[in-house]
């Protein structure tokens, strides 16, 4: 089904203790508002997720998410976790595919097809991330190298396991730069990414799928990006880790 969702990447930031005072502002804050039908979600490092899941317990509009799993259930993959172990703990939400992810540890478009059936398998929602390279976007094959990440990576899925997906595009040269896609480049591209999707399942399933923007998403340019059509909510990093600034962003989401 097709939401509206802000999801807050902490990416690998915050001690236990900064962890909890930065969640503890967000309940507050986001608590205080109405945010009609916004999803909230908070994916932060998985050693917080047992903790904080207890945190928010009480806080309805708040949802925790993972930054990762392996593809595999269970094995001799130190330093791993899995979709069961997120399951088992109530977590709903899994970031896959993430640029870092696949630049510093070498994920495969086959790998994360495998990671997002383990996501599915287990009833989690992945946050599938696809987004191209600067280079790429100077040579003007942006769109094609964006379509073949999500062809590789979820079209052996049935409509109703994609219908389970929720996308972001992250252009790269977007994260962590400053330098954020403008609303037409933003548009441009989740149209064409659910144009790709309507090739292959229909358009009303299409229609049904969650398509977030993220790079450089903050307070003051999150209403112009969410206000595209094709862009139902925002993958936010950096600005996730300042309660204020990210608060600004889900209100302006609704
Ligand atoms: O996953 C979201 C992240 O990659 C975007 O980072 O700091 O550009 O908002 P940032």
């Amino acid at each position: 089904m097709r939401k509206k969702i802000v999801a807050g990447n902490w990416k690998m930031n915050k001690t236990l203790d900064e962890a909890l005072s930065l969640t503890s502002e967000v309940v507050h804050m986001i608590n205080d508002e109405v945010l009609g039908d916004v999803e909230v979600v908070l994916c932060v490092p998985s050693l917080y997720l047992t903790t904080l899941s207890k945190y928010v317990e009480n806080a309805p509009k708040i949802i925790l998410g993972a930054q990762n799993c392996h593809e595999k259930a269970s094995g001799a993959f130190t330093g791993e976790i899995s979709a069961p172990m997120l399951k088992a703990i109530g977590i709903p939400y899994v970031i896959l595919g993430h640029s870092e992810r696949r630049q510093y540890f070498a994920e495969t478009g086959a790998q994360l097809a495998a990671k997002v059936d383990s996501a599915l398998e287990n009833g989690l929602t992945p946050i599938f991330c696809c987004g191209e390279s600067l280079e790429q976007r100077q040579n003007e094959d942006f769109i094609e190298v964006v379509k073949t990440q999500i062809s590789e990576s979820l079209f052996h899925l049935s409509a109703e396991q994609l219908q389970a997906v929720v996308i972001a595009y992250e252009p790269i040269w977007a994260i962590g730069t400053g330098l954020t896609a403008s609303a037409e480049q933003a548009q441009d591209m989740h149209a064409a990414l659910r144009a790709h999707l309507a090739g292959k399942y229909g358009q009303a399933v299409a229609d049904s799928i969650s398509i977030l923007y993220g790079g450089s998403v903050g307070a003051g340019n999150a209403a112009e990006l969410f206000a595209c059509p094709d862009v139902d909510g925002g993958l936010v990093g950096g600005a996730s880790l300042k309660s204020r600034d990210f608060t600004e962003i889900v209100k302006a989401r609704q």
